[in-house]
């Protein structure tokens, strides 16, 4: 069994293609592997500024986690900010990484970018020493992630090397894993980019929570092209390509045979909704549930927290030890 990490940042609802790309892997992972799940409330803290949001974001995530079947005696499910080793860390790979190589991440790059005049927290820009403690406390030996944050991965060995060439072995070297294709679902408005909950208008997004009504009308609005021909080709049709992949990774048949049974746009539209409509109810059901009890939904992530600290306490440790970090008698 793989010692496996894989994390998201609560920063908003989760729409359809975070679920059928990467959290039924994470489902399914929990059965193979040795797996730990974070909510890494600190990494989204560095663009939050309201109060009172990222503690329900962080509790509605939880309640999501559970409701698609992540099962806390099986895997583990844990919120960042509740092992304190994490920051602790975290500095630690603040200063062992450079300057330099934080300025040649493209997502801080991107980022920054995009965020205009907005600010720019300085968290922003060290978020990958705090990816890095993230991965190395847990003694990770695979991070399954897309190829955006390949390079976060990257930076995580490279760190996890030069601490241990400077101070001793004290860190496993972990390395990215492209994760079970999981469907790459595309916006419903525009499919040549991912589904976001970024873009403008949340037309293009489906999210997990979304009525049974929200969803039809969004799939029936979803944009297609002008030919009326059903055929998969992702490059030439990315838009009728999108709905067929989404009702495969639904209904388990492939989009090429798919395809083969549909002759106009209508049909497949109605049809992709209600079998979302379909795999999403019974999420919903146990969201509702989940997140109406807190005191439950608390307590499953202490167990979580509970294995989760007892971990990364020890590699703390190990990483003070290394260093030589004078311990408190
Ligand atoms: N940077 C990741 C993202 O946006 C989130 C993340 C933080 C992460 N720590 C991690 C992913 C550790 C994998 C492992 O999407």
């Amino acid at each position: 069994m793989a010692r496996v990490l894989s994390c998201i940042q609560p920063t908003g609802p989760v729409h359809l293609g975070n679920y059928l790309g990467a959290l039924v892997n994470w489902v399914s992972g929990q059965n193979r592997n040795d797996v730990f799940h974070g909510i890494v409330d600190l990494h989204a803290l560095t663009v939050t500024d309201k109060p009172g949001v990222i503690g329900d974001q962080t509790l509605q995530l939880a309640a999501v986690l559970f409701a698609v079947g992540l099962d806390p005696k099986v895997a583990t499910v844990f919120v960042q900010s509740h092992i304190p080793a994490h920051s602790q860390l975290g500095w630690i790979m603040e200063c062992t990484v450079s300057y330099g190589e934080l300025s040649r991440m493209t997502q801080f790059k991107d980022k920054q970018s995009k965020r205009e005049a907005e600010f720019v927290s300085a968290g922003l820009f060290t978020y990958p020493a705090l990816q890095a403690a993230d991965i190395l406390l847990y003694d990770a030996e695979e991070v399954p992630v897309g190829d955006d944050q390949k390079q976060h991965i990257e930076i995580t060995r490279d760190i996890a090397m030069r601490f241990n060439h400077r101070f001793g072995e004290t860190f496993v070297i972990p390395k990215a894993v492209t994760p079970p294709v999981g469907a790459r679902v595309m916006d419903l408005q525009d499919p040549t980019s991912k589904m976001s909950k970024s873009t403008e208008s949340d037309a293009g997004c489906v999210y997990l929570l979304d009525s049974p009504e929200a969803i039809m009308k969004k799939f029936k609005r979803a944009v297609t092209d002008s030919d009326n021909e059903v055929i998969y080709d992702r490059e030439k049709k990315p838009g009728v390509s999108n709905l067929l992949d989404i009702l495969s990774a639904s209904t388990g048949t492939a989009p090429q045979a798919l395809a083969g049974q549909y002759s106009q746009y209508g049909k497949l539209k109605s049809d992709c909704g209600e079998a979302v409509v379909s795999i999403l109810q019974p999420i919903q059901a146990r969201y509702t549930n989940l997140i109406s009890d807190p005191s439950q939904l608390h307590e499953m992530l202490s167990v979580g927290a509970i294995r989760a600290e007892a971990i990364a306490q020890k590699t703390l440790q190990r990483a003070q030890q290394a260093i030589g970090m004078t311990p408190r008698r």
